[in-house]
């Protein structure tokens, strides 16, 4: 049972008003918080990925982890109105689920947060690569302002270092130390750029689409026993493109009246992003064709590997591409608004880095208030009070794996963590529902008895899909959270017995 400690509801929010973050953000900039974070790298970059593997059919991966995500969207919304404090789905499990739990959701979240920013400071530095190796806008000559080879791919991807990626990690790091609100008004013009940008893409796509580029339209099968490909194995890897808008949860200690706001910025980020990738999907698609590459045996090829790279060679197919969108303009004759395009992911992919670390340092504060990690963490900046000592920690992992590892396996081993984090988090409001029936919920979850157990099987259809590396890796790190528990939190923690003592001499 010892395992099983619970920290009741009123004790979290108890702790929250004892050492809390200024409560600055209304309902209109939390949406765009949530959009900020949620388009980004996926439709910008990941939509060649999900090609390659579903081919026309990834607008049903689209449809699949859309409706998985709205699922989770609707139990997250439940929990984060009920308890509006820092830490998402950690925070909930705690309260619901118990202490053990609760640290392997916070463990994993740390893979769908910061391992997430890493794969976006990555998708980020193509897409400026790709910009200097063209000779911004044909400024310069083609090539001659380009990085070396090494410093543009990571040593994991055929590379070296990724320097670019790195510069952008260390950048955003700098921005959130700074404070929320000057990062969330930057957020905000970021996220126009990204809706126009997206939305110049549908205009000139959508009258371009011929039925003849969506057929065959299912090339790869649906799914393998072992994932990574077919529809389930894309939408596996697109659901890359939602995730974040729980990140808007995760600001509830900070937002002005979180009962009301957070709900409406949760549904209201993740219906706008899904009708703009429907759209996008549609128009790149049915535009340019999305056939993917296949082996000699007419196997698909697995994306970002050797053997994908040399196939593609000097292929100007949408699954071959770094930076699909602005391509796909370019095959269509608009060069220019390719480029453009290309430009509004440049400047606006930061904001999604920023949301996605903003997360991650709020997860990580609240587990040091809980005592599972160092106090040191929870420590806040005496000027601009923000948590500036854990950001600094997650600042440094990010831009340094950024610098080493390819895109597409971040983003999938990101997946991992979220979708347990999904299904603990809308197993959460049905325990809850039964436990304390009563507790006065100022959102609720609808048809939850559907809604939840739907959820929880979405999420592991989607973790069973995803490709086997992101499941290696996902497993090794659950093992390496439980001995750090083990350790360190088991002991430390506030709910245990050495830590009500010093809870007690420091009342006393
Ligand atoms: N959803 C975010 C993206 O697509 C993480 O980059």
């Amino acid at each position: 049972m010892i395992f099983w400690r619970i920290k009741p509801l009123d004790q979290i929010l108890a702790t929250a008003e004892k050492k809390s973050l200024k409560r600055q953000l209304g309902p209109i900039q939390l949406t765009l918080l949530g959009i900020g974070a949620v388009i980004g790298t996926g439709i910008f970059v990941l939509t060649a990925e999900a090609a390659q593997k579903a081919g026309p059919a990834m607008m049903l991966s689209f449809v699949i982890a859309a409706v998985v995500c709205g699922l989770a969207a609707l139990a997250y919304a439940e929990l984060a109105a009920m308890v509006p404090v820092s830490g998402s789905a950690y925070t909930y499990t705690y309260g619901v689920m118990g202490e053990l739990i609760a640290w392997i959701v916070g463990w994993a979240l740390v893979l769908e947060y910061a391992i997430g920013a890493t794969a976006v400071c990555v998708g980020w530095s193509g897409y400026v690569n790709g910009l200097l190796n063209n000779g911004i806008f044909g400024m310069v000559t083609p090539g001659s302002i380009s990085l070396p080879a090494w410093l543009q791919n990571g040593y994991f991807s055929g590379g070296g270092f990724n320097l670019l990626a790195f510069l952008i990690g260390v950048a955003v790091t700098w921005l959130l130390v700074i404070g929320t609100s000057k990062s969330a008004r930057v957020n905000a013009v970021l996220v126009a750029i990204k809706i126009i940008a997206l939305t110049l893409f549908i205009v000139i796509a959508l009258p371009a689409v011929k039925n003849a580029n969506l057929h065959p339209f299912i090339p790869n099968g649906w799914g393998s026993p072992m994932g990574g490909v077919g529809v389930l194995g894309a939408a596996a890897s697109i659901f890359f493109a939602y995730v974040g808008f729980d990140a808007v949860s995760t600001a509830a200690e900070e937002t002005k009246n979180p009962n009301r706001n957070v709900p409406i910025g949760l549904i209201g980020a993740l219906t706008i992003c899904t009708i703009f990738y429907l759209l996008v999907g549609y128009g790149a698609a049915g535009s340019v064709g999305a056939q993917p590459v296949l082996d000699a045996n007419g196997v698909a090829l697995d994306p970002g590997t050797p053997a994908m790279t040399a196939a593609c060679g000097g292929s100007q197919a949408l699954v071959c591409s770094h930076e699909p969108l602005a391509h796909v303009i370019r095959l269509l004759g608009f060069p220019q608004l390719g480029n453009l395009i290309a430009l509004a992911a440049i400047v606006a992919l930061p904001s999604v880095i920023l949301m996605m670390m903003f997360g991650q340092t709020r997860i990580f504060f609240t587990m040091a208030r809980d005592g599972l990690l160092p106090e040191k963490f929870s420590s806040v900046h005496p000027r601009f009070f923000t948590p500036h000592v854990i950001t600094y920690v997650t600042g440094f992992v990010v831009s340094f794996c950024a610098a080493l590892f390819p895109v597409g396996k971040l983003a999938d081993t990101s997946n991992a963590g979220t979708l347990l984090a999904f299904a603990m988090v809308s197993i959460g409001v049905m325990v809850l529902r039964k436990q304390q029936p009563n507790r006065p919920r100022p959102f609720r979850t609808p048809l939850v008895w559907v809604v939840c157990p739907l959820a929880v099987a979405g999420c592991i259809l989607l973790f069973v899909n995803l490709s086997i590396v992101a499941k290696i890796v996902f497993a090794a790190w659950a093992v390496i959270g439980l001995v750090l528990y083990g350790l360190y939190g088991y002991r430390r923690s506030q709910l245990s017995p050495e830590g009500m003592a010093r809870a007690l001499e420091d009342v006393v």
